[in-house]
């Protein structure tokens, strides 16, 4: 996709990544791709908002020279230093020797740790503003949106916010660059919450710092750094991240995520039993493997919804790994405060009931229920699975 105007003299010159199976090397995007949004303004300085990663250095050049040639940018804005935002800086550098490097002071730091640069380079204060003819660019910190150092970029008289990683989402863009014209936003809106509970959830509280700092700005166009562009209803995305971050501490909704681990089946039959159950009750219900799905797109169903039931056959004395793995990334992404219940099988001993005890305490998950059947499931087990399912249910609903 060639560069895109967004307002007179700002353009889209980002990189939509169809090649790349993982972000940040662990989550997966091979089958919903992801963008790296770079944004030129032309003007009488001309700036480079974000870059890419190395591999994608090409691209963005391609992308930068429609419009201009890149030797000839004055600015490269670093809102943040994340290598998929600066993997290329080191190259770009030396093809655009006259530009200067902006970006918050810790940013600053980081270019040198990260790439030995530490010429041209600027720290820019938050509420700074740079004039570029025509343009005027305000920085505002923003830190932990999503490192330290990060910052938001904003164009005054176009009133575009660079948002950097806040308001982005994962999803390769198709055909067009702007929210507003896509009939059906729902892929790319599921994509923003699997990255925002993937990427951002454990700042939540800092995401809603900066939508209150920015609050009296008269944004028109948000341009984040990854997913969509939003022009003709930005509050909407700004609106879904301030929704998302508030189930980090506040109510999230109704529903149950069931997920399991099995090595031979009885656990997954218990758990389309418990499943009936939930649905049965009337909650929506949504059933994951733990060996089979990944946990990114675990994650949002659990950071969403109140009700968690964990399925686990025990293994080696403790749970299936898959779902330690998953509770484990749970517990790092902070996602506390749900309402849980527990169901397993054991071949004698037993042990995943009793770890998973000790993990729901860390996570102050409050456990309602919690229940183990012997070897494979009779009928009655299967029976009895649905109506500790339907309870469960029941009880979110009081
Ligand atoms: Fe898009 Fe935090 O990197």
């Amino acid at each position: 996709m060639p560069a895109v105007e967004v307002r007179p003299g700002i353009y889209w010159a980002g990189v939509n990544d169809r090649t790349s199976d993982l972000f940040e090397g662990f989550w997966p995007v091979a089958r919903e791709g992801v963008s790296h949004n770079s944004y030129l303004i032309d003007d009488e300085k001309k700036a480079l908002i974000d870059i890419t990663s190395e591999s994608l250095l090409e691209s963005l050049l391609s992308q930068i020279a429609t419009v201009t040639d890149p030797a000839g940018l004055d600015y490269i804005v670093i809102n943040h230093m994340e290598p998929d935002h600066t993997g290329a800086l080191r190259a770009l550098r030396r093809l655009a020797p006259r530009a200067t490097l902006l970006g918050s002071k810790k940013a600053v730091e980081m270019m040198e740790s990260y790439y030995g640069v530490t010429e041209g380079v600027r720290a820019v204060e938050d509420g700074e503003t740079l004039s570029l003819g025509r343009n005027t660019l305000q920085f505002f910190s923003t830190p932990f949106v999503h490192w330290p150092e990060t910052i938001m970029t904003y164009a005054q008289e176009q009133k575009v916010l660079f948002s950097c990683d806040g308001f982005g989402g994962y999803g390769a863009l198709q055909g067009s660059i702007f929210a507003d014209e896509y009939a059906d936003l729902r892929f790319y809106e599921e994509e923003a919450l699997r990255y925002y509970t993937n990427i951002v959830a454990l700042f939540g509280k800092q995401v809603l710092k900066a939508i209150d700092r920015l609050k009296d700005l008269p944004v028109e166009v948000v341009a984040p750094s990854h997913g969509l562009v939003w022009r003709r209803n930005p509050g909407r995305i700004i609106e879904l991240y301030r929704t998302w971050a508030g189930y980090a501490t506040g109510p999230v909704e109704p529903g149950v995520t069931v997920v399991f681990g099995t090595m031979y089946g009885n656990t997954r039959a218990m758990a389309e039993a418990v499943a009936a159950g939930v649905a049965g009750a009337g909650l929506p219900v949504t059933l994951f493997d733990a060996a089979r799905v990944h946990p990114s797109y675990i994650l949002p169903a659990i950071y969403s919804r109140q009700g968690v039931v964990i399925g686990s056959a025990t293994y080696e004395g403790g749970l299936f790994p898959p779902v330690r793995n998953l509770l484990s990334l749970v517990e790092s992404k902070r996602i506390v405060g749900r309402t849980a219940a527990f169901f397993g099988s054991r071949g004698w001993g037993g042990g995943a009931r009793r770890e998973f005890a000790r993990q729901a305490e860390t996570l102050q998950w409050e456990v309602v229920d919690a229940w183990e059947m012997q070897g494979g499931p009779t009928t009655k087990d299967l029976q009895e699975g649905e109506e500790f399912g339907h309870r469960f249910a029941a009880g979110l609903r009081r």
